[in-house]
């Protein structure tokens, strides 16, 4: 070995030990360990929980369960004196819960390992041996491993699931998405998601890259400090915005804005799941089915008829006029001729309609369809995937 490798390897020997020293203190550590005893208190989805010991006002870490022992690692927010609904703002390990006897571990490699009683991890911030000293709850709810100068080297704030606190955003190439969950009871990735927004006090701004373009809504201003809320991707796929005030017995939480409702610019045709499955919506009001012959009364049990082949001989297209998908708001679609677009969709054995502008020859695949938006403008048609028999 030549002498100038050999003080290379004792470079980068010295190096590695340098990052390495950076450790979590022992008294910093910990191990908690999901057993005991239910809190007391009332939380959102009716969820049992046990409280862990990290906690800043009005924010503490939990497990919860809403199925038997099926438990969610979460960030409560709600405070036992306000005697209201707390509420779940982050979760670590939706749609794969753990067990009693699970443990959430903060090693002095400045690892954060959420692992089953069997030892299976399920879920961990990856920051082993990277510089951590520390873990902290702030009061504004971000939970953070970080270095010795106080760089953030993990924060939850990064891993939104279907929530974003005050301070908390959206961006592309980073954290870029909220995901509903399914139901109350079910913690699994629900059908909706946001893409690409993001949240300042009460005024949410909302951009997308593909066209870019930007948007910003100015939501109610609330009676008082603001810096206590969050922004909801609900179960049914609309956006809510919670203030919290602490100092309130019994209604801390005020709901100050609803993206779609009524007296919104959008009006409640907007929510995918307004009229069920497949229905028509017209000022804000379910209206009718849309059928191969024509529109029949609206139920909620409208639906389409399932296509199951992919074999273009096997399906057919029915159209309707005057009608927009709930995306197209939101979305540019493709410059294409009607054939095209055609011809996308049935190629694509999950299409199962697209909708097409013919004043601008704008083209959109659909993947699902649910509330359809009657509007005014007769170049709008859909054409929906129904099966030849
Ligand atoms: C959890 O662990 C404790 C201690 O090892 C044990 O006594 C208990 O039975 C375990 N609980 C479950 C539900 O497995
Ligand atoms: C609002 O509350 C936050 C958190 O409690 C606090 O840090 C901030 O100073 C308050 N702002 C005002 C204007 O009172
Ligand atoms: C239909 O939409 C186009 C643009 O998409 C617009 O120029 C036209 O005025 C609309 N027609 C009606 C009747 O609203």
């Amino acid at each position: 070995m030549s002498s100038s490798t050999f003080i290379l390897l004792l470079l980068s020997f010295q190096l590695f030990s340098s990052i390495s020293q950076a450790v979590v203190p022992a008294s910093q550590t910990f191990t908690y360990v999901n057993e005991g005893d239910f809190g007391d208190y009332i939380v959102e989805y009716d969820a049992n929980y046990r409280a862990l010991p990290p906690f800043n006002n009005p924010f503490q870490l939990c497990f919860y369960n809403t199925t038997p022992n099926a438990f969610t690692l979460a960030l409560r927010m709600g405070t036992v004196r306000s005697e209201s609904l707390m509420r779940w703002v982050w979760e670590a390990n939706r749609g794969n819960p753990v067990r009693e006897n699970a443990t959430l571990t903060f090693g002095t490699d400045g690892n954060l390992v959420l692992a089953d009683a069997d030892g299976r991890v399920v879920w961990q911030t990856n920051t082993a041996n990277k510089g951590v000293v520390g873990f902290q709850v702030l009061p504004t709810g971000n939970m953070v491993l970080h270095d010795g100068k106080g760089n953030y080297l993990w924060q939850s704030f990064d891993s939104p699931t279907d929530t974003l606190l005050v301070g908390q955003t959206l961006r592309a190439g980073g954290p870029n998405k909220l995901v509903s969950r399914l139901s109350e009871v079910s913690n699994v990735d629900g059908p909706y998601n946001t893409d690409e927004g993001f949240l300042y006090y009460l005024t949410f701004e909302y951009f997308t890259t593909n066209p870019t373009s930007s948007s910003n809504r100015n939501m109610a201003l609330s009676r008082y400090n603001n810096t206590l809320s969050y922004l909801r991707l609900g179960i049914d796929g609309n956006l809510r915005f919670y203030t919290y005030n602490p100092n309130v017995q019994g209604v801390a939480w005020e709901l100050v804005y609803t993206f779609l409702d009524r007296d919104s610019m959008e009006g409640e045709c907007q929510l995918p799941g307004r009229c069920g499955n497949f229905g028509l919506c017209e000022d804000s009001q379910c209206v009718a089915c849309p059928t191969p012959n024509g529109l029949s009364g609206w139920s909620k049990d409208c639906d389409v008829k399932k296509v199951a082949s992919c074999k273009a001989s096997d399906f057919g297209y029915y159209k309707l006029g005057g009608v927009d998908h709930f995306m197209i708001k939101y979305t540019r679609g493709d410059q294409t001729k009607q054939s095209d677009c055609e011809s996308k969709c049935t190629k694509d054995c999950k299409c199962m309609g697209y909708f097409y502008h013919t004043d601008n020859s704008r083209c959109w695949i659909a993947y699902d369809l649910k509330t359809l938006t009657r509007v005014g403008n007769s170049t709008h048609l859909a054409y929906i995937k129904t099966p030849n028999k």
